[in-house]
Protein backbone atom coordinates (compact mmCIF):
# COMPACT_ATOMS: atom_id res chain seq x y z
CA UNK A 1 0.00 0.00 0.00
CA UNK A 2 1.32 3.72 -0.17
CA UNK A 3 3.42 5.34 1.99
CA UNK A 4 1.59 7.29 4.78
CA UNK A 5 1.97 10.56 3.80
CA UNK A 6 0.74 9.73 -0.14
CA UNK A 7 -2.23 8.55 2.00
CA UNK A 8 -3.32 11.14 3.77
CA UNK A 9 -3.80 13.53 0.20
CA UNK A 10 -6.48 11.55 -0.81
CA UNK A 11 -9.68 10.86 0.33
CA UNK A 12 -9.61 6.93 1.28
CA UNK A 13 -11.87 4.43 -0.82
CA UNK A 14 -13.65 1.58 1.29
CA UNK A 15 -14.78 -1.43 -0.03
CA UNK A 16 -18.59 -0.71 1.33
CA UNK A 17 -18.44 2.31 0.00
CA UNK A 18 -20.64 1.38 -2.36
CA UNK A 19 -24.59 1.04 -2.71
CA UNK A 20 -24.83 -2.46 -3.45
CA UNK A 21 -27.96 -4.22 -3.08
CA UNK A 22 -28.06 -7.70 -1.29
CA UNK A 23 -24.60 -6.33 -0.15
CA UNK A 24 -23.58 -8.40 3.32
CA UNK A 25 -21.48 -5.74 5.00
CA UNK A 26 -23.78 -5.70 7.91
CA UNK A 27 -23.75 -9.45 7.77
CA UNK A 28 -20.57 -9.78 8.35
CA UNK A 29 -20.56 -10.47 11.95
CA UNK A 30 -22.92 -12.69 11.55
CA UNK A 31 -21.78 -14.95 8.73
CA UNK A 32 -17.96 -14.66 10.27
CA UNK A 33 -19.27 -15.67 13.29
CA UNK A 34 -21.05 -18.77 11.74
CA UNK A 35 -17.74 -19.64 9.68
CA UNK A 36 -15.59 -19.54 12.57
CA UNK A 37 -17.76 -21.83 14.37
CA UNK A 38 -18.62 -24.10 12.07
CA UNK A 39 -15.36 -24.33 10.28
CA UNK A 40 -12.71 -23.70 12.63
CA UNK A 41 -9.01 -23.75 11.05
CA UNK A 42 -10.17 -23.04 7.32
CA UNK A 43 -7.46 -21.38 5.65
CA UNK A 44 -8.86 -20.63 1.74
CA UNK A 45 -11.99 -19.06 1.26
CA UNK A 46 -14.25 -18.85 -2.08
CA UNK A 47 -16.98 -16.33 -2.93
CA UNK A 48 -18.74 -17.34 -6.46
CA UNK A 49 -21.27 -14.21 -6.12
CA UNK A 50 -18.74 -11.48 -4.72
CA UNK A 51 -21.13 -8.50 -5.84
CA UNK A 52 -19.27 -5.08 -4.24
CA UNK A 53 -16.92 -7.73 -2.86
CA UNK A 54 -17.01 -7.01 0.91
CA UNK A 55 -17.27 -10.50 1.81
CA UNK A 56 -13.97 -11.82 0.09
CA UNK A 57 -12.35 -8.40 1.49
CA UNK A 58 -13.58 -9.26 5.01
CA UNK A 59 -11.83 -12.96 4.99
CA UNK A 60 -8.33 -11.41 2.69
CA UNK A 61 -8.10 -9.11 5.43
CA UNK A 62 -7.92 -11.83 8.43
CA UNK A 63 -5.32 -13.95 6.62
CA UNK A 64 -7.27 -16.15 4.51
CA UNK A 65 -7.05 -17.32 0.60
CA UNK A 66 -9.41 -15.60 -0.70
CA UNK A 67 -11.07 -16.41 -4.13
CA UNK A 68 -14.00 -14.37 -5.32
CA UNK A 69 -15.71 -14.30 -8.79
CA UNK A 70 -18.69 -12.62 -10.16
CA UNK A 71 -20.43 -12.31 -13.63
CA UNK A 72 -20.59 -8.54 -13.90
CA UNK A 73 -17.21 -6.92 -15.47
CA UNK A 74 -17.50 -4.10 -12.86
CA UNK A 75 -17.85 -6.34 -10.20
CA UNK A 76 -14.60 -8.52 -11.01
CA UNK A 77 -12.55 -5.11 -11.26
CA UNK A 78 -13.83 -4.33 -8.27
CA UNK A 79 -13.10 -7.19 -6.05
CA UNK A 80 -9.28 -7.73 -8.42
CA UNK A 81 -8.48 -3.85 -7.13
CA UNK A 82 -9.54 -4.26 -3.23
CA UNK A 83 -8.43 -7.94 -2.77
CA UNK A 84 -6.79 -9.28 -6.20
CA UNK A 85 -3.72 -7.50 -6.07
CA UNK A 86 0.03 -8.58 -5.15
CA UNK A 87 2.21 -6.37 -3.30
CA UNK A 88 4.68 -4.11 -5.42
CA UNK A 89 1.66 -4.91 -8.45
CA UNK A 90 0.58 -1.31 -8.07
CA UNK A 91 2.87 1.50 -7.44
CA UNK A 92 0.77 3.62 -5.22
CA UNK A 93 3.92 6.39 -4.99
CA UNK A 94 2.97 7.02 -9.11
CA UNK A 95 -0.82 6.43 -8.99
CA UNK A 96 -1.64 8.83 -6.37
CA UNK A 97 -0.45 11.87 -8.35
CA UNK A 98 -2.35 10.15 -11.41
CA UNK A 99 -5.40 10.32 -9.42
CA UNK A 100 -4.84 13.67 -8.51
CA UNK A 101 -4.24 14.54 -11.81
CA UNK A 102 -7.73 12.88 -12.78
CA UNK A 103 -9.48 14.73 -10.51
CA UNK A 104 -8.38 18.43 -11.97
CA UNK A 105 -9.46 17.39 -15.51
CA UNK A 106 -12.28 19.34 -16.83
CA UNK A 107 -15.19 18.04 -18.32
CA UNK A 108 -15.49 16.66 -21.80
CA UNK A 109 -18.51 16.00 -24.16
CA UNK A 110 -18.60 12.33 -24.95
CA UNK A 111 -20.29 9.50 -24.60
CA UNK A 112 -21.08 9.69 -20.99
CA UNK A 113 -22.66 13.03 -21.46
CA UNK A 114 -24.60 12.14 -24.32
CA UNK A 115 -26.02 9.38 -22.91
CA UNK A 116 -26.44 10.10 -19.16
CA UNK A 117 -25.93 13.65 -19.12
CA UNK A 118 -28.53 15.45 -17.42
CA UNK A 119 -30.40 11.83 -16.24
CA UNK A 120 -28.27 9.41 -14.19
CA UNK A 121 -25.56 12.51 -13.55
CA UNK A 122 -25.62 15.77 -13.96
CA UNK A 123 -24.17 17.22 -17.16
CA UNK A 124 -20.86 18.62 -15.70
CA UNK A 125 -20.62 15.20 -13.91
CA UNK A 126 -21.10 13.11 -16.69
CA UNK A 127 -18.62 15.35 -18.61
CA UNK A 128 -15.99 14.80 -15.89
CA UNK A 129 -16.72 10.96 -16.17
CA UNK A 130 -15.97 10.68 -19.99
CA UNK A 131 -12.91 12.72 -19.49
CA UNK A 132 -11.79 10.67 -16.71
CA UNK A 133 -12.49 8.12 -18.28
CA UNK A 134 -11.27 8.25 -21.70
CA UNK A 135 -7.47 9.09 -20.04
CA UNK A 136 -7.50 5.77 -18.25
CA UNK A 137 -8.40 4.48 -21.55
CA UNK A 138 -5.35 6.39 -22.88
CA UNK A 139 -3.01 5.42 -20.10
CA UNK A 140 -3.79 1.78 -20.78
CA UNK A 141 -3.49 2.03 -24.68
CA UNK A 142 -0.11 3.73 -24.02
CA UNK A 143 1.07 0.66 -21.36
CA UNK A 144 1.62 3.80 -19.02
CA UNK A 145 0.08 1.55 -16.30
CA UNK A 146 -0.19 -2.15 -15.28
CA UNK A 147 -3.63 -4.21 -15.53
CA UNK A 148 -4.04 -3.81 -11.48
CA UNK A 149 -3.24 0.14 -11.79
CA UNK A 150 -6.45 -0.08 -14.55
CA UNK A 151 -8.22 -1.94 -12.18
CA UNK A 152 -7.53 0.59 -9.17
CA UNK A 153 -8.06 3.69 -11.01
CA UNK A 154 -11.40 2.38 -12.79
CA UNK A 155 -13.06 1.06 -9.36
CA UNK A 156 -11.97 4.78 -8.05
CA UNK A 157 -13.98 6.31 -10.95
CA UNK A 158 -17.15 3.82 -10.32
CA UNK A 159 -16.88 4.65 -6.44
CA UNK A 160 -17.02 8.29 -7.66
CA UNK A 161 -19.49 8.11 -9.83
CA UNK A 162 -21.45 6.12 -7.39
CA UNK A 163 -21.86 8.72 -5.06
CA UNK A 164 -22.93 11.43 -7.22
CA UNK A 165 -25.55 9.56 -9.34
CA UNK A 166 -29.15 10.54 -9.97
CA UNK A 167 -30.22 7.13 -8.06
CA UNK A 168 -31.72 5.20 -5.46
CA UNK A 169 -28.40 3.29 -5.22
CA UNK A 170 -29.42 1.17 -8.21
CA UNK A 171 -29.76 2.40 -11.78
CA UNK A 172 -32.87 0.42 -13.23
CA UNK A 173 -34.22 3.59 -13.46
CA UNK A 174 -32.98 7.76 -12.35
CA UNK A 175 -34.70 9.88 -10.19
CA UNK A 176 -36.87 12.36 -12.85
CA UNK A 177 -36.53 15.74 -10.53
CA UNK A 178 -32.60 16.86 -11.19
CA UNK A 179 -32.90 20.26 -9.56
CA UNK A 180 -35.53 19.89 -7.32
CA UNK A 181 -34.91 19.56 -3.50
CA UNK A 182 -33.89 16.06 -2.19
CA UNK A 183 -37.46 14.81 -0.25
CA UNK A 184 -41.01 16.00 -1.09
CA UNK A 185 -43.23 16.97 2.23
CA UNK A 186 -44.63 12.95 1.97
CA UNK A 187 -40.84 11.46 2.22
CA UNK A 188 -40.14 10.53 -1.43
CA UNK A 189 -36.61 10.29 -2.62
CA UNK A 190 -36.35 12.96 -5.31
CA UNK A 191 -32.70 14.31 -5.48
CA UNK A 192 -29.72 12.80 -3.16
CA UNK A 193 -27.97 15.97 -2.49
CA UNK A 194 -24.75 14.32 -3.02
CA UNK A 195 -25.66 14.32 -6.99
CA UNK A 196 -24.70 18.19 -7.40
CA UNK A 197 -21.57 17.80 -5.85
CA UNK A 198 -18.83 17.39 -8.39
CA UNK A 199 -16.97 13.80 -8.51
CA UNK A 200 -14.42 13.46 -6.89
CA UNK A 201 -12.09 10.43 -6.96
CA UNK A 202 -10.22 8.69 -3.86
CA UNK A 203 -7.89 6.19 -3.02
CA UNK A 204 -9.06 2.40 -2.75
CA UNK A 205 -8.03 0.93 0.50
CA UNK A 206 -6.73 -2.27 -0.71
CA UNK A 207 -5.94 -5.86 0.82
CA UNK A 208 -3.01 -6.83 -0.85
CA UNK A 209 -2.01 -11.05 -0.91
CA UNK A 210 0.11 -13.12 -2.66
CA UNK A 211 -2.00 -16.04 -2.85
CA UNK A 212 -5.62 -14.17 -3.90
CA UNK A 213 -7.54 -14.55 -6.92
CA UNK A 214 -10.04 -12.98 -8.86
CA UNK A 215 -12.40 -14.42 -11.57
CA UNK A 216 -14.81 -13.22 -14.47
CA UNK A 217 -18.02 -15.62 -15.31
CA UNK A 218 -20.70 -17.62 -14.63
CA UNK A 219 -21.03 -18.93 -10.64
CA UNK A 220 -21.64 -22.70 -12.33
CA UNK A 221 -18.94 -23.05 -14.61
CA UNK A 222 -16.35 -21.90 -12.01
CA UNK A 223 -17.56 -23.85 -9.42
CA UNK A 224 -15.11 -26.76 -10.34
CA UNK A 225 -12.13 -24.96 -10.06
CA UNK A 226 -12.24 -23.10 -7.02
CA UNK A 227 -11.56 -25.98 -4.30
CA UNK A 228 -11.22 -24.39 -0.85
CA UNK A 229 -11.90 -25.07 2.33
CA UNK A 230 -14.74 -22.85 2.75
CA UNK A 231 -17.40 -22.03 0.07
CA UNK A 232 -19.90 -18.94 -0.01
CA UNK A 233 -22.73 -18.62 -1.93
CA UNK A 234 -24.62 -15.50 -2.28
CA UNK A 235 -26.53 -15.55 -5.67
CA UNK A 236 -29.41 -13.64 -6.11
CA UNK A 237 -32.73 -14.22 -4.62
CA UNK A 238 -35.15 -12.28 -6.73
CA UNK A 239 -35.88 -11.83 -10.30
CA UNK A 240 -34.36 -8.58 -10.75
CA UNK A 241 -31.49 -8.93 -12.64
CA UNK A 242 -28.25 -7.46 -11.32
CA UNK A 243 -26.57 -6.18 -14.62
CA UNK A 244 -30.36 -3.95 -15.10
CA UNK A 245 -29.66 -2.64 -11.48
CA UNK A 246 -26.15 -1.52 -12.26
CA UNK A 247 -25.90 -1.23 -16.15
CA UNK A 248 -24.51 2.15 -16.03
CA UNK A 249 -21.36 1.39 -13.60
CA UNK A 250 -20.82 -1.67 -16.27
CA UNK A 251 -20.65 0.35 -18.91
CA UNK A 252 -18.63 3.01 -17.61
CA UNK A 253 -15.95 0.12 -16.90
CA UNK A 254 -16.17 -1.46 -20.01
CA UNK A 255 -16.30 1.28 -21.97
CA UNK A 256 -16.90 -0.06 -25.40
CA UNK A 257 -19.62 2.33 -25.72
CA UNK A 258 -22.30 0.62 -27.79
CA UNK A 259 -25.79 1.51 -28.65
CA UNK A 260 -28.18 2.08 -26.07
CA UNK A 261 -31.90 1.87 -25.56
CA UNK A 262 -34.95 3.36 -24.31
CA UNK A 263 -35.54 6.04 -21.35
CA UNK A 264 -32.80 4.20 -18.99
CA UNK A 265 -30.51 3.84 -21.35
CA UNK A 266 -29.69 0.41 -21.61
CA UNK A 267 -27.24 -2.02 -23.73
CA UNK A 268 -28.07 -5.36 -25.18
CA UNK A 269 -27.28 -7.23 -21.87
CA UNK A 270 -28.46 -10.70 -22.48
CA UNK A 271 -25.73 -12.98 -22.08
CA UNK A 272 -25.05 -11.06 -19.16
CA UNK A 273 -28.70 -12.01 -17.29
CA UNK A 274 -28.47 -14.58 -14.66
CA UNK A 275 -30.73 -17.86 -14.31
CA UNK A 276 -30.80 -17.29 -10.45
CA UNK A 277 -32.73 -14.45 -11.01
CA UNK A 278 -34.94 -16.78 -13.30
CA UNK A 279 -37.93 -18.33 -11.64
CA UNK A 280 -37.56 -21.80 -13.23
CA UNK A 281 -34.07 -22.10 -14.00
CA UNK A 282 -32.78 -20.73 -10.65
CA UNK A 283 -33.47 -24.18 -8.38
CA UNK A 284 -31.76 -25.98 -11.15
CA UNK A 285 -29.18 -23.89 -11.56
CA UNK A 286 -28.25 -23.76 -7.59
CA UNK A 287 -28.58 -27.94 -7.54
CA UNK A 288 -26.18 -28.05 -10.38
CA UNK A 289 -23.89 -25.09 -8.52
CA UNK A 290 -24.05 -27.22 -5.80
CA UNK A 291 -22.88 -30.34 -6.75
CA UNK A 292 -20.11 -29.29 -8.61
CA UNK A 293 -18.40 -27.22 -5.56
CA UNK A 294 -14.70 -28.58 -4.10
CA UNK A 295 -15.00 -27.63 -0.50
CA UNK A 296 -14.90 -28.56 3.49
CA UNK A 297 -18.01 -26.26 4.20
CA UNK A 298 -20.38 -24.87 2.01
CA UNK A 299 -22.13 -22.00 3.58
CA UNK A 300 -25.40 -20.20 1.31
CA UNK A 301 -26.80 -17.17 1.91
CA UNK A 302 -30.48 -16.94 0.90
CA UNK A 303 -33.11 -14.83 2.67
CA UNK A 304 -36.98 -16.03 3.78
CA UNK A 305 -38.50 -13.93 0.37
CA UNK A 306 -36.00 -15.79 -2.10
CA UNK A 307 -37.29 -17.35 -6.03
CA UNK A 308 -35.93 -21.44 -4.43
CA UNK A 309 -38.01 -23.15 -1.99
CA UNK A 310 -36.67 -23.76 0.78
CA UNK A 311 -36.90 -27.62 0.38
CA UNK A 312 -35.31 -27.58 -3.15
CA UNK A 313 -32.13 -25.24 -1.39
CA UNK A 314 -32.14 -27.99 1.39
CA UNK A 315 -32.55 -31.13 -1.21
CA UNK A 316 -29.73 -29.51 -3.15
CA UNK A 317 -27.38 -29.12 0.19
CA UNK A 318 -28.16 -32.53 1.61
CA UNK A 319 -26.70 -34.15 -1.32
CA UNK A 320 -23.66 -32.84 -0.27
CA UNK A 321 -23.69 -33.33 3.27
CA UNK A 322 -25.38 -33.15 6.57
CA UNK A 323 -27.39 -29.05 6.62
CA UNK A 324 -28.12 -26.63 9.44
CA UNK A 325 -29.32 -23.31 9.25
CA UNK A 326 -28.83 -20.20 10.77
CA UNK A 327 -31.35 -17.03 11.04
CA UNK A 328 -30.66 -13.28 12.20
CA UNK A 329 -33.08 -10.85 11.77
CA UNK A 330 -32.72 -7.97 9.25
CA UNK A 331 -34.19 -4.73 7.73
CA UNK A 332 -33.80 -4.38 4.16
CA UNK A 333 -34.65 -0.68 2.58
CA UNK A 334 -37.93 -0.44 1.23
CA UNK A 335 -40.08 -1.54 -2.15
CA UNK A 336 -37.83 0.05 -4.81
CA UNK A 337 -40.31 3.21 -4.95
CA UNK A 338 -37.99 5.45 -4.19
CA UNK A 339 -39.49 5.64 -0.14
CA UNK A 340 -36.80 5.39 2.27
CA UNK A 341 -38.63 3.20 4.61
CA UNK A 342 -36.90 -0.12 5.94
CA UNK A 343 -38.71 -3.41 6.78
CA UNK A 344 -37.24 -6.36 8.68
CA UNK A 345 -36.63 -9.94 6.17
CA UNK A 346 -35.01 -13.14 7.65
CA UNK A 347 -31.48 -13.52 6.40
CA UNK A 348 -30.66 -17.12 6.73
CA UNK A 349 -27.25 -18.88 5.96
CA UNK A 350 -27.37 -22.73 5.28
CA UNK A 351 -24.49 -24.77 6.43
CA UNK A 352 -23.00 -28.05 4.78
CA UNK A 353 -20.36 -30.01 5.77
CA UNK A 354 -19.37 -31.70 2.85
CA UNK A 355 -19.08 -35.58 2.82
CA UNK A 356 -19.85 -36.47 -0.72
CA UNK A 357 -17.77 -36.01 -3.39
CA UNK A 358 -19.33 -33.69 -6.39
CA UNK A 359 -21.22 -34.76 -9.05
CA UNK A 360 -19.63 -33.12 -12.25
C1 LIG B 1 -26.65 -11.06 -3.67
S1 LIG B 1 -25.40 -10.43 -4.73
C2 LIG B 1 -23.92 -10.76 -3.84
C3 LIG B 1 -23.65 -9.72 -2.83
C4 LIG B 1 -22.31 -9.86 -2.17
N1 LIG B 1 -22.20 -11.01 -1.32
C5 LIG B 1 -22.00 -8.60 -1.37
O1 LIG B 1 -21.95 -8.68 -0.13
O2 LIG B 1 -21.88 -7.54 -1.98
C6 LIG B 1 -25.35 -11.58 -6.03
C7 LIG B 1 -24.23 -11.37 -7.03
O3 LIG B 1 -24.20 -12.48 -7.92
C8 LIG B 1 -23.83 -12.03 -9.21
N2 LIG B 1 -24.30 -13.07 -10.15
C9 LIG B 1 -25.55 -13.30 -10.60
N3 LIG B 1 -25.59 -14.41 -11.36
C10 LIG B 1 -24.32 -14.88 -11.41
C11 LIG B 1 -23.73 -16.01 -12.02
N4 LIG B 1 -24.45 -16.85 -12.77
N5 LIG B 1 -22.41 -16.21 -11.85
C12 LIG B 1 -21.66 -15.35 -11.10
N6 LIG B 1 -22.18 -14.26 -10.48
C13 LIG B 1 -23.50 -14.04 -10.62
C14 LIG B 1 -24.48 -10.67 -9.35
O4 LIG B 1 -23.80 -9.86 -10.28
C15 LIG B 1 -24.36 -10.14 -7.92
O5 LIG B 1 -23.21 -9.36 -7.77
Amino acid sequence: MAAPELLTRLKPVYVQNRKYIGSKYHLLDFIAGVVAERAPGARSFGDLFCGSGVVASYFAARGMRVAAADNLYHNWLAARCFVGGRPGQVDWRRLVPIIEELNELPPADGYCTREYGGSYFTVQNAGRIDAIREAIADLVARRCIRPQEEAVLITSLLYAADKVANTCGQYDAFLKHLGAEPYSAEGVHRVDAMVYKPIQLGLPQVVEGPGNRVLLGDATDLAATMACDVLYLDPPYNTRQYVDNYHVLENIARWEKPELHGKTRKFARDPLKSGFSMKRQAPLQLDRLIGRARAGHIFLSYNNEGIVPDEKIIQALERRGPVEVFTRSYAIFGNGAGRSVRRPIEERLFCCRVVHPPTL
